[in-house]
């Protein structure tokens, strides 16, 4: 589901909304939520309660770096002698494209000026509790909730003591006591007010109510003479934690892993403009290859001809025939894992016409059918280079788990993906598909096999349950990459 920023929207929407919640004495997030049922309902209020707001217009670039903001942050700057150092950190900030709302602590501007700040971030500046024009609609529980992260930057010891106690007597204690955002503090005192027992106990307390630390380092400190640990982190030190808790680095499992997939139908050219073909959509194999992509695996698709784009990221070979299909699989290998999920022609027609065929008098052409070479066997069969995962793919009408169990044994391969492909089931070109998969019991006696029913689902959710599956034989088996 997506998510909606409000601070992201036009100014004129935001405007109006602030003016609108006000009015009725609801938060604006309340609001939108109410005008979002009313339109729903079809009870739509009239859309000027004080003013028309102007036609909506998309987000505006970053005016500094002309990309779009893609998370936000409320930069809390304390009292300390860093405060210039977050000046930096605005910087580095809107670089990774992160919008940036500053609260100057009434300390802090003895350090850093609003001015400075509003300038770097491009924003307005908050600094005052009690500030009629932004509290109409109690702006410091905007300032808590209305951003993606909270850093405070410097984090003084005061304004920790603050924290660790829950005080709320200004903006920037309040925001903190109001957020349910996650909280980075980038604490910067003297060294022997962060070794302060006080200090320690306050530290220890916001580590237990989750609040994330970066720094302080070692180093000088501004006092002439002074060393040792307390001096705050670096603004970029800084901004890339910002951006690990914004950004959270996706697990890739299957990173520096192969995976060789096929897809897809094949045509089987009975002359220049006709040939054999089956009902495949290819929707399968293109969900597996997105899903063993997005776990980090070097993917590389072999499809017969589909309707479908190809997936971001993927190296997608387009092949006609079986007989190319296997050319290219040979071509890719070696590979750590191969799904065949495309559905080959199990016969070509032998007596290829070279020119159209003509109707004559003669009655029908006579077509002769030859045994198309099976891509899954020959792969699983290889001595050398057999890759060490192989998985096939049975689509059935009829006893599935029998021929699917038949086809494990005959085929060589290491795992079955079973499906129903008969017409009332809509697998064939549809959303969905109910799969069984089929493998050899690991201890089990010889030859005996296991059988795992999913419930219907989706193509993609089948591709993304397939490759957990995957990651998890990977994992125990912990094989080699291939090379
Ligand atoms: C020149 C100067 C430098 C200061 N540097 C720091 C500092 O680095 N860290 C700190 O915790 N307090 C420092 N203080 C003390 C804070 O400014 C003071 O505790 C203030 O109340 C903190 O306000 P805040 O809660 O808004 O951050 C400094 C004070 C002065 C006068």
């Amino acid at each position: 589901m997506a998510s909606l920023t409000i601070r992201k929207l036009d100014e004129g929407v935001k405007t109006y909304l602030r003016l609108r919640s006000a009015k009725n004495r609801r938060s604006v997030e309340e609001e939108v939520r109410v005008i979002l049922r009313e339109l729903i309902e079809g009870r739509e209020e009239p859309l000027t309660p004080f003013a028309a707001p102007p036609a909506a217009s998309p987000a505006p670039p970053s005016p500094r770096t002309g990309a779009v903001a893609e998370a936000s942050v409320t930069l809390i700057i304390g009292g300390g002698i860093a405060a210039y150092k977050s000046l930096d950190l605005i910087r580095r900030l809107k670089e990774r494209r992160v919008d940036v709302r500053c609260v100057l602590t009434k300390a802090a501007q003895q350090f850093v000026t609003p001015l400075a700040a509003s300038a770097l971030s491009h924003e307005r500046v908050y600094t005052d509790l009690f500030d009629p024009q932004s509290e109409f609609d109690a702006g410091h529980i905007r300032l808590a909730r209305d951003c993606d992260l909270i850093v405070v930057a410097p984090a003084t010891a005061d304004l920790m003591a603050k924290m660790a106690c829950g005080h709320a007597d200004d903006l920037a204690s309040a925001i903190l006591l109001a957020t349910n955002r996650k909280i980075l503090l980038a604490p910067a005192m003297n060294p022997l007010m962060w070794n302060n027992a006080a200090t320690r106990r306050n530290v220890a307390q916001l580590q237990r109510d989750g609040v994330v630390m970066i720094g302080p380092n070692a180093g000088e400190m501004a006092e002439a003479g002074e060393a040792g640990v307390g001096r705050m982190s670096e603004a970029i030190e800084i901004a890339v934690a910002a951006e690990r808790l914004l950004r959270p680095p996706v697990p890739r499992p299957l990173a520096g892993k192969r995976v060789l997939i096929t897809a897809g139908p094949t045509h089987e050219p009975i002359d220049p403009v006709r040939y054999i073909a089956n009902r495949s959509s290819g929707k399968q194999g293109f969900a597996i290859a997105a899903a063993a992509q997005a776990a980090g695996a070097e993917v590389i698709l072999v499809s017969g001809p589909v309707d479908l784009n190809d997936p971001d990221g993927v190296t997608v070979k387009h092949v006609e025939s079986a007989r190319q299909m296997l050319e290219h699989v040979q071509a890719s290998l070696p590979v750590d894992i191969a799904i065949f999920a495309a559905a080959v022609a199990d016969w070509r027609v032998a007596n290829e016409g070279e020119q159209k065929l003509k109707k004559t008098s003669a009655g029908m052409p006579p077509l002769q059918l030859v045994e198309n070479p099976d891509i899954l066997a020959t792969i699983s069969k290889l001595s050398d280079k057999r890759p060490p995962l192989v998985i096939g793919f049975a689509a059935e009408t009829e006893h599935l788990i029998d021929n699917a169990k038949a086809k494990l044994a005959r085929k060589g391969c290491d795992w079955i993906v079973a499906n129903d492909v008969s017409p009332a089931t809509g697998v064939m070109g549809g959303d969905r598909n109910t799969v069984h998969l089929l493998s050899r019991k690991s201890g089990g006696e010889d030859g005996e096999i296991a059988v795992d029913s999913w419930p219907v689902m989706t193509k993609e959710q089948v591709a993304t349950e397939l490759i957990a599956h995957v990651v998890k034989s990977v994992a125990d088996k912990s094989l080699e990459p291939a090379s």
